[in-house]
């Protein structure tokens, strides 16, 4: 079956005790057992739950891996693979990683010993000289969230195959439509599902997809141990965003290319972070691994602007934190996404104060440059 189609009747379509098209919502926190330990292979629904289960099998099929997860966010996800190490090792992240990735390393999985050291994952040879015995796996994001720094995937996994070691790739601003990490020799997925799966702003979830039997055996043993599951209901909203993605992300794409060109010739505009620009200086990598730029645009506004009369000024572009809903979301990463990042370290690695990032929408693209326009002006 092809992408498209998988995204629309793969993992469990529909039901065939009722033939209903869409799988049910499985409202349940428990199952009756016909007799002790006879049961239709769900006993509580931590452990497992068929709405659940239907999203869990769809995701690892459109990523190409072996088991899927489904966790109540993508920190929740994230979490969960996290605790897959233990004290004492280390874990090599992507320099402008997702600041609440950042976070839950520096601030919670430190206090338990596990180590983290920020590299520049967009070349290998840095990569590969902070590899060390402690160190078990690389952490990466690409493009990078908010300034779209592009790390080979191939190049990654190579390495890490080499050292025995974990690849693991945030694929939340690709969406597997676009870019299959696993293929790539990835061994774990993890993915925001709050953004383009679901894509619709309402819901928070995250996926977590993992390449063989033993990292599946383990990562559902911390699924059901320490429960951060998602809920049946959310289980369902993500499965109905999912079967319009590949819609969605084209008519994303297309409105993005449309905004970021604008963007580039706006004279209050100092810098443009687009995949999609020709000059991107990862574009041929990104080109090789995913099979579109995607729809983020992070942009520079000329010093001294009031950052705040832009923001203010926008009618249809919402400011608000997240991004990958079908409106266009726009956010000042310093002060909100990545606020959890110190000062100096958002500097160092290019998230100045006039940075914006804005997630394109699918409303009619004029309208959206005519919205910036209208907000970006001098006097
Ligand atoms: C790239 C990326 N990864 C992970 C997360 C965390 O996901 P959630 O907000 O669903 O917990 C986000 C959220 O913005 C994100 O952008």
């Amino acid at each position: 079956m092809n992408f498209e189609s998988l995204l629309i009747h793969g993992g469990i379509d529909g039901d065939e005790h009722t033939g209903a098209v869409n799988v049910p919502i499985y409202q349940t926190s428990t199952y009756r057992q016909s007799a002790l330990g006879v049961h239709k292979g769900y006993e509580y629904s931590r452990t497992g739950n068929p709405t659940r289960h239907a999203l869990e099998k769809l995701i690892a099929e459109l990523e190409g891996g072996y088991a899927g997860f489904a966790f109540a966010s993508g920190m929740a996800a994230i979490s969960a693979v996290l605790m897959l190490f233990k004290s004492g090792d280390k874990i090599l992240i992507s320099n402008n990683l997702y600041g609440g990735s950042y976070r839950v390393l520096d601030k919670v999985f430190k206090n338990f010993g596990l180590e983290y050291e920020i590299v520049d994952t967009s070349s290998g040879n840095l990569v590969e000289e902070r590899i060390s015995e402690r160190v078990k796996a690389i952490f990466i994001e690409t493009p990078t969230n908010p300034l779209m720094t592009i790390t080979d995937i191939a190049e990654i996994t190579n390495i890490a195959k080499k050292h025995g070691i974990m690849a693991i790739v945030d694929n939340t601003f690709m969406t597997p439509y676009l870019q299959r990490p696993i293929e790539l020799g990835a061994d774990i997925v993890v993915h925001s599902a709050t953004k383009y799966l679901g894509g619709h702003s309402d819901l928070v979830a995250g996926l977590a997809v993992v390449n063989g039997s033993e990292l599946a055996e383990r990562l559902h043993f911390i699924q059901n141990s320490t429960g951060g599951v998602l809920s049946p209901f959310d289980s369902f909203l993500l499965i109905r965003g999912i079967k319009t993605l590949s819609v969605r992300l084209d008519r994303h794409m297309e409105n993005a290319i449309k905004v970021a060109e604008y963007l580039r010739g706006h004279k209050l505009v100092e810098k443009v972070y687009f995949p999609g620009f020709k000059d991107h200086p990862g574009y041929e990598i990104h080109n090789k691994q995913a099979k579109g730029p995607g729809a983020m645009i992070s942009f520079v506004i000329k010093k001294g602007y009031d950052i705040n009369k832009f923001f203010k000024g926008l009618k249809l572009i919402t400011l608000g934190e997240s991004l990958g809903g079908v409106e266009s979301l726009i956010c000042h990463p310093a002060t909100m996404t990545h606020a959890s990042i110190p000062y100096e370290v958002r500097q160092a690695v290019g998230i100045v104060d006039n940075l914006v990032r804005l997630s394109v929408g699918i409303e009619n693209a004029q309208d959206l440059i005519k919205d910036i326009e209208n907000a970006l002006r001098e006097e």
